[in-house]
């Protein structure tokens, strides 16, 4: 597919990966419409992107109906640019690193599990489910594969090698990993693609807010290049799934032949 011409969806669009995405497209020129809770960040990618390039919608993946809001809002942007949808990025992502018993023994609350998983895990799901419901009935506009938009995911490296402290992570970004195939298989009769990236450790205000040791112990576990990823690494690979109609059904691990040990 296209970026040029087309509008595309990122959750999580005003920082680290999902923000190098926006930039990406709109230099691809496609339009990106930003959802996010932080309106500040937001605001701030849209303002660094050429004019009537990207548009911010408030958005929190936790509630369905700003979902809902924000996906049909972006809808009618789409259609007053004509400009019509060609995929989603769900990237808006959490952490929260919690051993399952803590040093006393004491189980973890539910709550940060729960946390974790609704934002990573349902937070996807809502938001994949509310766009592909417009890229089923988008026009063919002359593709010969018949191609209607394309979803691609953010999984990560935990769902594969989690560390201690990531049962919540892990869960959550497995399960995002496990559900590009059946997603791809339900969605190929519209013509619409599913792929995951499984990125390892790259540089975001997540991976900012990390201890100094674990990123770069991260980095220097990473077989090469001997670094974290950079974001507009991550949007290169989104560009190349996007445009690649060959791409479907997979999970594309990112990270250096990274391999995470269960401790740093
Ligand atoms: N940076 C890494 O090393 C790395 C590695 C593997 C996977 N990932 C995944 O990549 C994605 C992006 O992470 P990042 O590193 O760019 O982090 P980031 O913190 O820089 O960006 C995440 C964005 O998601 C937004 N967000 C959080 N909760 C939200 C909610 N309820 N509704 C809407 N938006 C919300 C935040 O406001 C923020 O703008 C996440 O899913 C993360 O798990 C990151």
């Amino acid at each position: 597919m296209k970026i040029a011409g087309r509008t595309f969806v990122v959750s999580g669009g005003a920082s680290g990966l999902g923000q190098a995405c926006v930039e990406e497209i709109c230099r691809q020129g496609g339009h990106a419409a930003v959802l996010d809770v932080n309106e500040e960040n937001g605001a701030a990618v849209v303002q660094s992107q050429p004019a009537g390039a990207a548009r911010f919608f408030a958005c929190d993946v936790l509630e369905a109906d700003s979902v809902t809001a924000a996906v049909d809002g972006v809808a009618a942007w789409a259609r007053e640019t004509r400009k019509p949808l060609g995929g989603v990025i769900p990237a808006a992502g959490v952490g929260s690193p919690a051993t399952i018993l803590d040093r006393d023994g004491a189980p973890f609350d539910m709550d940060t599990f729960n946390f974790v998983v609704d934002i990573n895990l349902r937070g996807t799901v809502d938001l994949v489910r509310q766009c592909v419901a417009y890229l089923a009935k988008a026009d063919l506009d002359g593709n010969p594969d018949g191609e209607r938009g394309v979803v691609v995911m953010v999984s990560s490296v935990a769902a594969y090698d989690g560390q201690r402290g990531q049962v919540a992570y892990a869960a959550s970004k497995g399960a995002v990993a496990s559900m590009a195939l059946p997603m791809a298989r339900d969605l190929s009769r519209y013509g619409v693609r599913c792929v995951a990236v499984a990125p390892g450790i790259f540089d975001s205000r997540m991976t900012a807010a990390m201890p100094p040791k674990l990123l770069t112990g991260l980095a220097a576990a990473t077989e090469f290049p001997r670094r974290a990823g950079q974001p507009h690494e991550f949007a290169q690979l989104v560009r190349q799934i996007i445009e690649n109609p060959m791409l479907n059904g997979t999970v594309i691990r990112l990270d250096g032949g990274l391999r995470m040990p269960s401790k740093i």
